[in-house]
């Protein structure tokens, strides 16, 4: 196992589109444990592989209380979705802010494991909203993009003013 590094807002390879998962070999066994250790260790809820700098359709979470239900997703699509919640996010590549945005309360799912095997199912609530923040990082979007211009700058300047003191 290794701690894998987070990329920061506005790093531009948070912008890359992912592609699709295509090998279920030993490597990709190895990367979701890897990003299980990084998303426990953080701590955060969710992590996808776009943020730790892999460009595939990966996603890691677990929303329980006790951070003991593990959940991938490989190849996540949602085939439906229903009502709207807005809720506080934050993101491990935007530390420090947490901001609303607005989601669907009701996804259903369907997504690969790590032979493959395609499965599907509901989530509601923190679940739900994990998933979809996950999935927009997928796309090369984040949180900060929901919000109006001037918080995100604001955001922004700040990440960027907090990584130039610590590189020196
Ligand atoms: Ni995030």
């Amino acid at each position: 196992m290794a701690l894998l590094n987070i990329l920061h807002y506005p790093d531009p390879r948070l912008r890359t589109v992912a592609k699709a998962v295509t090998d279920f070999d030993a490597e990709l066994k190895q990367l979701v444990n890897d990003m299980f250790e990084t998303m426990y260790e953080a701590p955060g809820i969710g992590l996808a592989a776009t943020q730790v700098d892999e460009h595939i359709r990966l996603l890691v979470m677990d929303v329980s209380e006790h951070r003991n239900q593990p959940r991938y997703l490989i190849n996540p699509k949602i085939i439906s979705a229903d009502g709207e919640e807005e809720s506080d996010e934050g993101c491990l590549s935007v530390p420090g802010f947490y901001e609303k945005v607005r989601r669907a309360e009701n996804i259903r799912v369907r997504a690969q494991d790590d032979s493959g095997e395609t499965s599907e199912f509901e989530a509601q609530g923190t679940e739900a909203v994990c998933i979809q923040h996950e999935m927009d990082h997928l796309e090369g979007k984040l949180f900060v993009d929901y919000l109006s211009n001037l918080k995100r700058n604001r955001i922004r300047s700040k990440l960027v003013k907090m990584q130039k003191q610590l590189v020196g």
